[in-house]
C-alpha cells in the first residue's frame, strides 16, 4: 500500500518503524508470520499499463541499520558467518542512498535491450520506450571489456534543482505537481507516452548488477569504476573503508553534506567489497546478508510557528495548519507544516509564538515534533480550536461515536451546501446519478459557472434556463459550449424541476444521509414539510419528537443528529428554501408510505395467524421498525388480530386502537 502510489500516506520514517516493529514480531512469532506480510514482499506487485518483466536475477532489498553501532553489528555478523580471524580487515564500500526508484538496464552485445523497473522483485514492469529518452542511460556500449550480457542495476532519480523548476512548469500549465523529487522520477518513468518522459529531467546512478555473462572484476568496488569507464553514472561520494572509525566518519560527513547535494540521499548503503564473499555471504529471504543501508534520521530544524491556520477542505473537515518563518530543512524551504487536529494541537500544545522542532521524514509535509518550551514567548494562549467555519462562519462540529462514546477527532463545517470550500464538491454531488442527474453538468462546468457567480447555491442551476434564454450567460461565447450542448443542458435540468423525495434529500448531502438513509426518511415522513417540522420539533433530544425519530429502523442518534444539525443552520434552511422556490418535491406515495404506518408504532398481535408463525410476524415488524409488545395499553398503536383472539382484542376495542386482520395487516407490509 506505501509502495503502490507515488503519493505515500505516511513518512518515510513512520514505515520503516512500523516495518521494524512488524519484522520484530515475525521474528518472535514466526507462526504469525501472514502470506500477505510485507516482509515477504519486495515492493509493489506490477502495475498494469506496462508489460511485464521476469528478472534473469531477483532485484533484491536492503535490510536497515538505524546507528553507527548496528553498522557494526552487521560486520560483526559477517565476520562470524564467514569465521574470520580477528586480524583479517571485512573492506566495505559506503555508498550514498539515493533516494529515487531502482532500475534494471539489460544489455545483449552491448546495446540496451529492455529496461524494467523492480517491481515485486522478481517481475517488474517493461519501461524500456521510456528510458531510451533518458540521456544519461547509454544506448550501446562500445567498450571491448564490456561483457556480452551485463544488467546493470542503479537508480533513476532527478535532481532538486530540476524538480523545482518542472513543478514550477506543472504549475503554471496548470497541472498537479509532484510532492518531492523521487514521486517526480516515479511519476515521470511510469508515462504512457516517452515524449513526456523525454520532457522530464530525468538521471541515473548505477549501484549494482544483475545478470552477467562474465565477471571481470572481483571486488564491488572496481566494479563500480568499471560502470563509471563504460559510461555509467557513478555516484562520485562513494569510498572504500576498512575500519570502523572510517564508517563513523564518512556517515558524519554525508549526513552534514545532505542538505547540500543537488539530490535527495535517505542514507548510506554498506557492500562488503569482495565479491567471493559476497558469494558466500548470499541472501536471507528478501536481502542479501553482504549488503545493509543505515537510514539517517528524519531531517529536523527549529523555527517559529507565526500563526495557526484552519483549512477546510472540499468535504468539510476542518484542518489546523502552522504557518512557519520559512526554514531549511534538508534542502527544502518548509513554511507550513500539518498539525492534522485539534487533539493534535492540543496533545502538543502548540501556541501561536512557539518555537517548534519540524521534521521533514523523507517526503511527506512537513510535521511539528515537539515545542521548544524554553523558548514560549510570555502570554502565548493555547491555541482554541474554532467552532465556526473560518470560510463560511457555519458551525462546525464533532461528531460523537455513539458506540465508542468518543468524539471524531475532526471538527467538520455543517455548512455544506454554502460553504465556498465545499461547495464544488456538493454541487457536484448534487447533480450526480443517484441525486438530481442532472447530465451535461460535470465538475468542469461546475466550477466554471461557480467562477462566473452564475451558480452559487443549487437553487441557481434552475435559474440557468431562463437567464440563458434572456441572453445572460453567453455561454455560446464560452469555450466548450456549442448549441447543442447548451441547449441539452438546459433540457436536462428543466427535465429535473420535479424530482422525488428521497433523491431530493440524499441531493443535500446531508452527513450520513446517504441513498438508503434518503430512501428511508422519504418513505417515513412523505413530505419534505413534514421531515422539516419534525426535525425542528426533534432538536430537542429529549423530545417525543426525537424519540421518533430515532425509532425509525435505520435511524440512530448519529443520523438523526447530523439531520436536526443539518436543518438547524440558517444558511442550510435558506438553500433548501431558495430551492424548493425552484423544485417541486414529489410527496411519497400512499403505498409506499406503508412502511411508515408501521415504522416507530408499538403493535401487539392476538389470536392465530394463519400464514405466518407469531415470530416471524414480531420479525417482520421489527425489520420495518415496529416495536412489538405483549399486552395492549395506552401506548399501543395497532392490533392485528387472527382466529380466536379474546382479551387483547377486547381491550383494543376498549382504547380505541385500530385493530387489523391478518389479511389487512399483509396488505400494509407487503407494500412496505
Ligand atoms: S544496493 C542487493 N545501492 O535502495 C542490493 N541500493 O532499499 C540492493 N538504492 O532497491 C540494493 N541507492 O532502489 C543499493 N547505492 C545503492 C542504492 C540503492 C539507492 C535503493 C535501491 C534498492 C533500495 C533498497
Amino acid at each position: 500500500y506505501y509502495y503502490l502510489e507515488d503519493a505515500p500516506r505516511i513518512s518515510d520514517a513512520e514505515y520503516d518503524a512500523l516495518r521494524a516493529r512488524n519484522d520484530a514480531i515475525e521474528a518472535r512469532f514466526p507462526d504469525l508470520v501472514r502470506a500477505d506480510s510485507p516482509s515477504r514482499r519486495v515492493g509493489a506487485p506490477p502495475a498494469s499499463g506496462f508489460a511485464k518483466v521476469v528478472h534473469a536475477e531477483p532485484m533484491l532489498s536492503l535490510a536497515n541499520a538505524f546507528s553507527v553501532a548496528e553498522v557494526g553489528d552487521f560486520l560483526e555478523r559477517i565476520r562470524r558467518f564467514l569465521g574470520l580471524g580477528e586480524d583479517e580487515p571485512v573492506v566495505v564500500v559506503g555508498e550514498p542512498k539515493i533516494d529515487g526508484l531502482s532500475i534494471s538496464l539489460r544489455y545483449e552485445g552491448g546495446r540496451l535491450v529492455v529496461a524494467a523497473t523492480r517491481g515485486d522483485g522478481y517481475e517488474g514492469e517493461d519501461v524500456t520506450a521510456n528510458v531510451r529518452t533518458i540521456a544519461e542511460v547509454p544506448e550501446a556500449i562500445a567498450a571491448a571489456d564490456f561483457p556480452t550480457v551485463f544488467e546493470v542495476r542503479g537508480e533513476i532519480y532527478m535532481r532538486r534543482s530540476d524538480f523545482t523548476a518542472l513543478n514550477a512548469r506543472l504549475e503554471a500549465e496548470g497541472a498537479k505537481t509532484f510532492a518531492n523529487p523521487r514521486n517526480a522520477a516515479a511519476g515521470s518513468l511510469r508515462q504512457k507516452d516517452p515524449e513526456v518522459t523525454r520532457a522530464r529531467p530525468l538521471a541515473l546512478f548505477a549501484w549494482g548488477w544483475g545478470e552477467v555473462s562474465a565477471m571481470p572484476e572481483r571486488t564491488h568496488w572496481q566494479m563500480l569504476q568499471r560502470l563509471k569507464a563504460w559510461g555509467f553514472p557513478v555516484n562520485p561520494r562513494i569510498e572504500r573503508i576498512t575500519e570502523m572509525a572510517g564508517i563513523a566518519r564518512y556517515y558524519e560527513a554525508l549526513e552534514a553534506d545532505r542538505a547540500l547535494l543537488d539530490y535527495d540521499v535517505d542514507g548510506i548503503v554498506w557492500k562488503v567489497d569482495r565479491l567471493d564473499w559476497q558469494a558466500r555471504l548470499g541472501a536471507v529471504s528478501r536481502a542479501p546478508r553482504w549488503a545493509i543501508a543505515q537510514k539517517f534520521p528524519a531531517e529536523k530544524a527549529t523555527t517559529i510557528v507565526r500563526d495557526i491556520e484552519i483549512q477546510v477542505g472540499r468535504t468539510g473537515a476542518l484542518t489546523p495548519v502552522a504557518k512557519l518563518a520559512p526554514v531549511t530543512v534538508g534542502g527544502v524551504v518548509v513554511q507550513n507544516a500539518s498539525l492534522h487536529n485539534e487533539d493534535e494541537i492540543k496533545r502538543k500544545d502548540v501556541r501561536i509564538g512557539d518555537t517548534v522542532v519540524v521534521q521533514r521524514a523523507g517526503d511527506v509535509i512537513p510535521q511539528i515534533v515537539e515545542v521548544v518550551l524554553e523558548r514560549r514567548p510570555k502570554g502565548a494562549r493555547p491555541f482554541a480550536f474554532p467552532t465556526r467555519c473560518p470560510v463560511c462562519g457555519s458551525l462546525a462540529v464533532r461528531e460523537v461515536n455513539p458506540k465508542t462514546g468518543r468524539e471524531d477527532a475532526v471538527r467538520r463545517c455543517t455548512g455544506g451546501l454554502i460553504c465556498p470550500a465545499q461547495i464544488i464538491e456538493r454541487l457536484r454531488h448534487f447533480v450526480s446519478r443517484s441525486a438530481f442527474d442532472i447530465e451535461g453538468l460535470g465538475e468542469k462546468q461546475i466550477a466554471a459557472f461557480w467562477r462566473d457567480g452564475l451558480v452559487r447555491r443549487p437553487g441557481d442551476i434552475f435559474r440557468l434556463p431562463a437567464r440563458q434564454r434572456a441572453g445572460e450567460l453567453k455561454l455560446e461565447e464560452k469555450e466548450g459550449w456549442g448549441a447543442k450542448s447548451i441547449a441539452n443542458l438546459m433540457a436536462a435540468i428543466e427535465a429535473r424541476r420535479r424530482i422525488p423525495l428521497d433523491r431530493f434529500l440524499y441531493a443535500l448531502g446531508i452527513r450520513h444521509v446517504g441513498e438508503t438513509t434518503a430512501r428511508l426518511l422519504a418513505k417515513s415522513f412523505g413530505t419534505i414539510e413534514n421531515l422539516i417540522a419534525a426535525l425542528e420539533a426533534a432538536r430537542d433530544p429529549d423530545s417525543e419528537a426525537y424519540r421518533e425519530l430515532i425509532a425509525i429502523d435505520g435511524i440512530g442518534p448519529v443520523v438523526a443528529d447530523a439531520l436536526v444539525t443539518f436543518f438547524e443552520e440558517p444558511h442550510n434552511r435558506e438553500v433548501v428554501e431558495d430551492l424548493l422556490s425552484e423544485v417541486t418535491v414529489e410527496p411519497v406515495r400512499e403505498e409506499e408510505r406503508a412502511a411508515s404506518a408501521i415504522a416507530g408504532k408499538t403493535i401487539v398481535f392476538t389470536g392465530t395467524l394463519e400464514h405466518m408463525t407469531r415470530s416471524e410476524a414480531k420479525a417482520q415488524a421489527e425489520r420495518l421498525g415496529a416495536k412489538v409488545a405483549g399486552s395492549v395499553s395506552k401506548r399501543t398503536d395497532l392490533v392485528v388480530a387472527g382466529p380466536g383472539a379474546g382479551s387483547k382484542l377486547k381491550k383494543a376495542r376498549e382504547l380505541g386502537i385500530e385493530v387489523l386482520d391478518e389479511a389487512a395487516w399483509r396488505v400494509l407490509i407487503e407494500s412496505a
